[in-house]
């Protein structure tokens, strides 16, 4: 398609959305209940390796202050400069849709004092977030992410860990052999402004042979020259003065330490020089998880320090660790690598009846069954009871329980396997612990929220 008929394809896309039957904006998604069976499943998975290893749950707002974002994560990123959303409100105040959960994070650690507490505070999050960017598979403008953060230690050990659980999450989800760490270290910042002035020197007089974006980049923010995708760019950044020369030798010390962390406990990963992230936040260590097949492209989630961006935001002097994984991008790995969930949807058992007085019946057994965890519907329509029973089956239930005037005034009702087609009589006060033999008890949904013991 040339790029005439693209826009105008593009157009009409926009067009057709802006007019009943509406559409999601473009970028965005719904997330249908065949999904949420994954995200429930990813959110249980995290939910359990973060309170393993200590830490809390936290939600900041859907949107911050415009400044909370531009000064944790660099004016001249790309998020900042291109993907954020960021409107005024009716007091021309300007706020933006997290593009990310860290600034926020941050924000809150230190407008809560948490500075006071014991230290390291440990938090995670799952949280939609937004960014204007190009919309493709794996890459949308409202997206899902979890995240674990560790505030107020600065030990490689630490670094390690949240490796490690970001590790066992991917296990967990049965993603285990599909990645590898990529893993770097970019000093602090004072020694990298060294190495920037380097980069800056060796990419003088080669501008010609950069991408538009990279040449706006040499002038912004030359470090992310390094980590461009676009083939020519690479070959330079190939060439380029290595990092690693220039940063200080703590830095360095430190990534060693965290290196044979890592050996010990059996995690392997790919030292590499080029990964450099594209926030300005970091520090120190940084990582990703890339998939061996794609690469850099669609990494399933990264990471790395932040030890300087409490007090670059107003906090005390607090070193920082952490990682964020994409929901959306394991979901489709999931899918690709075929991995089951467990499904809680699923119905036991459809409820028909005919007449007034069968319903008034049913409508307080359906009550009883589901609180004895025999998940059930019914009482829904007025149509005959075949009618019924091919709902029943549509809803691919394994039993229907059927009332009519008869079974109302003897006190009985009739069960029926819908697989097997046949039927039994049962009387009305023992139906609940029959339906749950026959559902077994390990099946039953008998959660209930104020289960609990102190
Ligand atoms: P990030 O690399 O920008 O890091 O995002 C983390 C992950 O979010 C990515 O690896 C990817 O899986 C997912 N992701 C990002 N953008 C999109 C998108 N447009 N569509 C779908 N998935 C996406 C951060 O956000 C840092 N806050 C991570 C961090 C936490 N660093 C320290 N602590």
């Amino acid at each position: 398609m040339d790029e005439k008929n693209f826009q105008n394809a593009q157009d009409q896309s926009v067009v057709e959305r802006l007019k009943p039957p509406f559409q999601t904006v473009k970028g965005v998604h719904d997330i249908l209940p065949s999904d949420h069976e994954y995200f429930t499943y990813i959110k249980k998975v995290v939910r359990h390796r973060a309170r393993q290893a200590g830490f809390k749950r936290i939600s900041t707002p859907m949107f911050e202050f415009s400044d909370v974002f531009i000064r944790s994560l660099g004016e001249e990123t790309d998020i900042v400069s291109k993907e954020m959303y960021t409107f005024n409100d009716k007091k021309g105040r300007s706020l933006t849709l997290k593009p990310e959960g860290t600034a926020g994070l941050v924000r809150s650690y230190i407008q809560h004092n948490m500075s006071q507490l014991a230290q390291p505070v440990m938090l995670y999050y799952i949280e939609p977030h937004f960014r204007y960017d190009r919309p493709q598979a794996g890459r949308y403008r409202q997206f899902w992410q979890f995240g674990f953060e560790i505030l107020g230690e600065c030990d490689p050990a630490l670094d390690a860990q949240v490796i490690q659980i970001a590790k066992k999450i991917n296990e967990d989800l049965g993603l285990g052999g599909l990645f590898t760490i990529q893993l770097n270290t970019i000093g602090t910042p004072e020694s990298r402004a060294k190495y920037l002035e380097v980069l800056k020197d060796f990419y003088a007089g080669k501008e010609r042979s950069l991408c538009e974006n990279c040449k706006y980049r040499l002038e912004k923010n030359v470090l992310r020259l390094l980590d461009c995708k676009e083939e020519d760019c690479q070959i330079l950044a190939k060439m380029a003065p290595a990092m690693s020369d220039y940063i200080d030798k703590e830095s360095l010390e430190f990534h060693e330490e965290l290196k044979s962390y890592l050996d010990e406990l059996g995690i392997e990963y790919v030292d590499n020089p080029k990964i450099i992230r594209g926030l300005d936040y970091y520090s120190r260590t940084v990582f990703e998880f890339w998939d061996k097949n794609k690469g850099a492209q669609n990494a399933i989630g990264g990471g790395g320090r932040f030890d300087g961006l409490v007090k670059l935001m107003g906090g005390p002097e607090t070193p920082a660790i952490g990682y964020a994984g994409g929901i959306e991008r394991l979901i489709a790995n999931m899918k690709r690598e075929k991995v089951r969930v467990p499904s809680k949807d699923e119905l036991h058992i459809f409820v028909a009846q005919l007449g007034k007085e069968a319903k008034k019946k049913c409508l307080v057994l359906i009550e009883e069954l589901r609180e004895a965890g025999l998940k059930t519907m019914g009482a829904v329509g007025k149509a005959s009871i075949n009618v019924q029973l091919r709902m029943a089956d549509k809803f691919k239930v394994p039993y229907a329980i059927i009332i009519g005037l008869t079974e109302v005034r003897e006190g009985n009702v009739i069960v029926r396997d819908m697989q097997k087609g046949v039927q039994e009589k049962v009387p009305l006060n023992k139906v609940i612990s029959h339906m749950q033999d026959l559902i077994g008890d390990e099946n039953l949904d008998k959660y209930s929220p104020t289960d609990f013991v102190y």
